[in-house]
């Protein structure tokens, strides 16, 4: 069978869970950038799902922007030493930007980020990720909207891929151990 859901084992964080949760975070995220000019920038591309989702929850006004990044080394995990493949369009000056991620898994990518965003001149900087999972954690990451803490597993799905695919999952989901082997 090619349906996806074959190549699954758990379902760890249900569509149903991650739009409630998104909800809230988007309730709280509404109240405290209350007249504030907030700009919303993706890390493209695992993001993706949650910065649309998110957004369409949020009731005030917010921009978006979207970095791409990648990571060197040989390893499928991010090695802290990133490369900017697309920059923002937006100028940082004096704008509250909330970077959406889908994931904090060793915490370098947004390590990497957070230093490279805090030369730009913003007024605020804060970090929501739907996911963090705190026994990878490298370097600890100061996020303030926090979906799910989760097991230190390969978790798939919602924006986040194995090999690029997997992405369109509506769940998020822990990888068979067949798709490895
Ligand atoms: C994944 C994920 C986060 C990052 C988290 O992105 O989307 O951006 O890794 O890992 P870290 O905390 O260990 O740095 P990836 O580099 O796989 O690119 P992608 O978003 O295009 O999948
Ligand atoms: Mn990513
Ligand atoms: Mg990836």
């Amino acid at each position: 069978s090619s349906d996806i859901r074959d190549e699954l084992t758990d379902i760890l964080v249900t569509e149903t869970r991650i739009q409630d949760k998104l909800r809230e975070l988007a309730a709280r995220i509404d109240e405290d950038y209350e007249g504030k000019d907030v700009l919303l920038v993706g890390v493209l591309k695992g993001a993706v799902m949650v910065m649309a989702d998110l957004a369409r929850s949020l009731r005030n006004h917010v921009e978006m922007d979207w970095m791409a990044v990648s990571s060197y080394g040989a390893g499928t995990k991010s090695s802290g030493v990133v490369q900017i493949r697309k920059d923002l369009d937006s100028d940082l000056t004096g704008r509250h930007v909330l970077i959406v991620e889908d994931i904090i898994d060793s915490g370098l990518t947004l390590s990497w980020l957070l230093e490279n965003f805090a030369s730009r001149g913003a007024a605020s900087i804060e970090v929501c990720a739907l996911l963090r999972k705190p026994d990878a954690a490298k370097v600890e990451i100061d996020c303030k909207y926090v979906g799910f803490d989760i097991p230190n597993e390969f978790v798939v799905g919602y924006g986040l891929d194995f090999a690029e695919r997997y992405r369109n999952l509506r769940d998020v989901a822990v990888l068979a151990p067949h798709v490895y082997s």
